[in-house]
This record gives C-alpha cells, structure tokens and sequence, in this order.
C-alpha cells in the first residue's frame, strides 16, 4: 500500500479505518550547518541540514527541552499551521568526475512549496489499512533521532526499520527501496524515507544518544506492529519523512564517476547511503496533534477540523542561514571539509 493509492482512492481503501493517517508538507525553514539535537549550542555544526517546521530562532542553536516550542515561534512551514515541530535531515550532494560537489535541490510534493519534508504521522505502519493502535501524541520537549552517521555497510543499520532510498522512474514510483544510494540514474529523482521507532519509555523526552528512550515493536518488524515492550511500554504514532531529491539535472551519464560507482554523497561524506538519519523535536501546540490523532480521518483530515495555512504562507516563514558560507558549489568540499567516503 503507497501513498499515491491512498490519495488516488482515499476513503474507499481506508473504509474499516478507526483512526488516523496524516500526511502534509513543511517547506524550506533553512539550509545550513546547524543540529540543535546532536551538536547544540555548536555554530556551525558538523554538517549541512535542510530544516523544516516552527521559525525557532536557531541563532543560539540549542533547543532545551524545557523550551517551548510553539511559543517560541511566530510562523511555520508546515500546511497543518498548529505544527511548530522541527524535522531535518542531512542535505544531499552531486560529487562530479572532477570532483566538486554541487548540492541536490529537494523537490516538494505539492505544487509551489519550496523543498522541504513530507511529514507522516500515523498509528500503524503505511499501509496497514486498518490504522488501529490507539497512539499517544508526544509531550512539550520530546525529541528522537533515527538512523547512524557512521554507518557505512548493510549490518550497522540492520538494528533500524527502516531508513530507505527508492529510484523514482516517475512521481508515484514507491518500490523497491534499498538500505543504499540507487546504482543507476533515476529519472524522476531519489525518494528517502526515514521511519521512527514507535514505542517510548514514557519518561524522558530524550536521551544522551537521543534514540534508547525509544524502541521498535517487541516483536515482528515495523510492518507487523508487534506489542511494544515492557520498557517502552508507550505506543507513539508512526513518524514517516518523505524527501524528493531533484537529481534529475544530475542524470548526465558522462559527468558520473568511471569506475561503475553513484555520485551521490550525504553533506558529512558517506557515498555508501547507509548513514541516512534523521531528526525530530516534537511543537504541536496543546492537544492539536493528539486530536488529529483520534479523528478518523486520512491524509489532510478534514474530519478532524485541522488549522492549516496556504501555500504562500507556509514558504514565507523560511529564514536566512546564520552560518554564512558556501552551501551550494560547485565545491571542493563539502562544507565542513568532507570529501566522499565509499565504504
Ligand atoms: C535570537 O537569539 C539571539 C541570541 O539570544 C538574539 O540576539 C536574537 O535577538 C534572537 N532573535 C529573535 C528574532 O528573537
Ligand atoms: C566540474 O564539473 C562540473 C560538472 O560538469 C562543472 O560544472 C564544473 O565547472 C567543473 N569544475 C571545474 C573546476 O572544472
């Protein structure tokens, strides 16, 4: 089951659902070398990140979790405008035979968002149809992170499920996914998708590897939707990101690396593909997104009566990077001084 069949037969496929599946747009906060979660308060951070969400004032680059979240921002870019959360990933770059690197843009997938994310929240996996499991919306402060930076084979992220890449003939292209870059040419851009776990320990917001105060279903994978267990004992919704990487531009066969191998590169240097992360810090204002939650409803849920904002409005909140420097390339070297790593 793929997004595309449930937008294409919405509530025909979706007709024993008891609950809710959402899925919206955040465009483009910023891009820049900032990670508030893994290096705060360092300015610039490691490496570069697309953000998305609540205009958080990310000059002093620290999100404690006793700040508020909502309350700390005046706009989103995410259409569910009650939405303050911020969502990032890693950015990624074309290393060309010359060996400079250009940065892929992101491709939104509503007509005229700038970039950005497509968020998921959901009770069970995609396409359980069922959408079951009573879920509990995060509280103020929670934040988690999925995925391993240093990751360079197929083992080291085995313990996640799952972090993928799909090689999009066209725009509703959904399988395979692979745990690792596509070796050939996508002609309608490479799709990540980055899944986070789905049990919490029910008390702390967060934990020094921002992961272990959460955990995978007890039992079976994340398709199956095992019990969770006993030290996290707490069902969370599913949080699914969506990116569209634009390689399109990138296609020219002649410009690709001699040996057989694929250009693409992550903005810290992993050419494997296996590092694919990801980061959430939760900034739903009150009960919004727990009531989303407990409405049936799917996709933008018009039953549940959500505040949302245009378009327009969602790209206007985007900000100017506070890390001034060269983002974009052609580089000779990826900002932070990363070159492509290929195992
Ligand atoms: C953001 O934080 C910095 C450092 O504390 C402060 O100087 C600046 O005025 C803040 N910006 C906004 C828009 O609040
Ligand atoms: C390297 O290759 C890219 C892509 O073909 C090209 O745009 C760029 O100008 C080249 N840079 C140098 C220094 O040759």
């Amino acid at each position: 089951m793929q997004w595309f069949i449930v937008l294409s037969l919405g509530l025909a496929v979706f007709a024993p659902l008891s609950n809710a599946l959402l899925r919206f747009q955040c465009s483009q906060l910023v891009i820049q070398r900032l990670d508030p979660l893994v290096n705060p308060g360092m300015v610039p951070s490691t490496h570069v990140h697309q953000i998305v969400g609540g205009s958080f004032n990310w000059t002093v680059a620290t999100m404690h979790p006793k700040k508020d979240m909502p309350g700390e921002s005046t706009c989103t870019t995410c259409s569910f405008s009650e939405d303050f959360s911020n969502y990032w990933t890693a950015v990624l770059y074309f290393r060309a035979r010359n060996g400079t690197y250009k940065r892929v843009p992101q491709a939104s997938q509503i007509n005229g968002a700038t970039g950005g994310i497509t968020v998921y929240y959901m009770q069970d996996a995609l396409y359980d149809q069922q959408q079951k499991s009573k879920v509990k919306a995060f509280p103020p402060g929670f934040r988690m992170f999925t995925g391993d930076v240093q990751a360079r084979t197929k083992e080291q992220v085995a313990r996640f499920r799952q972090n993928t890449y799909t090689c999009m003939k066209n725009a509703g292209t959904r399988e395979p996914e692979s745990l690792d870059f596509p070796k050939t040419t996508c002609a309608a851009g490479i799709m990540i998708n980055q899944r986070f776990p789905t049990c919490w320990d029910g008390v702390n917001l967060d934990s020094p590897d921002h992961m272990t105060h959460m955990s995978y279903p007890e039992t079976g994978t994340f398709e199956s939707g095992g019990p969770c267990p006993a030290t996290h004992p707490v069902r969370v919704p599913q949080v699914l990101f969506e990116v569209v990487w634009d390689t399109k531009k990138f296609n020219n066969k002649a410009d690709w690396p001699t040996d057989g191998s694929q250009p693409f590169v992550w903005s810290f240097g992993d050419a494997t593909g296996y590092a694919n992360h990801a980061d959430y810090v939760f900034g739903w204002k009150n009960d919004a997104l727990q009531r989303l939650m407990d409405t049936p409803c799917v996709v933008n849920c018009p039953a549940a009566n959500p505040k949302t904002q245009t378009t327009a409005n969602m790209n206007k909140c985007s900000q100017n990077p506070v890390v001034d420097e060269n983002i974009d390339g052609w580089i000779n070297e990826l900002p932070g001084g990363y070159q492509a790593q290929y195992h």
